[in-house]
């Protein structure tokens, strides 16, 4: 891993910079079944795909002997080529992205595909961004905390800006009625609610049981120790740096803020972010 030099970010288009390219990404085809699981990085992505995956699936060897990165593949990667992983031939398939809206190859808004977004408040997804950067060698040097922060207000993220996504993707809510935009926060205050609440935009019959057991399955400490969603298969990612199931909380930036870094943090919120509809919980 010493001889692997992380990238930098550079510009895309516009004010959107990444790690990725992402320039062959508009010749994907979707299907009109197809499922995209749509997030800001480290908002519950890897949560969701699992529920998705169980309540589409069921509980099967699927779960068992293939990882949660190959059942519920990264629609980025998949347009590179010389990248293996490959989707599986399942009706539905299930796809993920960290695309801002304008980057959604247009194949998926002609098909009418249904979407599931996460959303997380910005002081938790930020932390465990940080983290996250410091484990993942394929990403730019997080640096130190205090710099990270002005990084993160700045959009300079691997994906870009956390207030122009979650923002971007709750405006086209407004006009394309197949988006299912949910919290990080609802999900922790309570899985069962939220499933069945996906259950209704998917169109899913899953019985009471199921879900329940199904919201039992995935809860943080299951899935922090199933290699199978746990990503400790995944090559690129440091655990001695950090576990990529690492809190699984609402509120953790309590511990990473100082009180002047969160009172510049809040007033640059304010500032981003003016639409009263669009709210998020930084505890519950
Ligand atoms: P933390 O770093 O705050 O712990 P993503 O899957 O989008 O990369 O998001 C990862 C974040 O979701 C991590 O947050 C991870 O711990 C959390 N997470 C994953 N599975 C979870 C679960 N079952 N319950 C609660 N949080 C979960």
């Amino acid at each position: 891993w010493e001889t692997i030099h992380r990238p930098e970010l550079f510009k895309i288009c516009n004010d959107v910079i990444s790690v990725y390219f992402y320039f062959n990404v508009q010749n994907f085809q979707a299907r009109p079944d197809d499922i995209l699981i749509a997030t800001y990085p480290k908002a519950g992505t890897t949560w969701v795909s699992q529920i998705l995956d169980l309540l589409y699936f069921g509980q099967t060897e699927r779960q068992k002997t293939i990882p949660i990165f190959e059942r519920v593949p990264f629609l980025e990667i998949l347009v590179l080529t010389f990248y293996t992983v490959k989707l599986l031939p399942t009706t539905p398939r299930l796809i993920k992205t960290h695309f801002p809206i304008q980057f959604v190859p247009k194949s998926f808004w002609e098909q009418n595909c249904k979407i599931v977004y996460v959303a997380r408040n910005a002081k938790d997804n930020m932390v465990s961004f940080f983290h996250f950067d410091r484990m993942n060698i394929a990403h730019p040097e997080p640096g130190d905390w205090s710099n990270y922060i002005h990084r993160f207000m700045e959009g300079k993220m691997v994906f870009g800006s956390w207030y122009d996504h979650v923002n971007g993707w709750w405006k086209k809510k407004q006009t394309y009625s197949n988006i299912h935009y949910m919290f990080y926060e609802d999900m922790i205050e309570d899985t069962e609610r939220e499933i069945d609440k996906l259950c209704s935009f998917l169109s899913l019959s899953n019985s009471a049981e199921e879900k329940k057991m199904i919201a039992g399955g995935v809860q943080f400490d299951k899935m922090k120790k199933d290699e199978m969603t746990n990503y400790s298969t995944f090559s690129i990612l440091d655990f001695k740096i950090s576990p990529f199931m690492r809190k699984g909380k609402v509120g953790d930036w309590k511990n990473h803020f100082t009180v002047a870094q969160n009172e510049v943090f809040d007033e640059d919120y304010k500032e981003k972010m003016k639409d009263p509809t669009l709210q998020f919980r930084t505890e519950i």
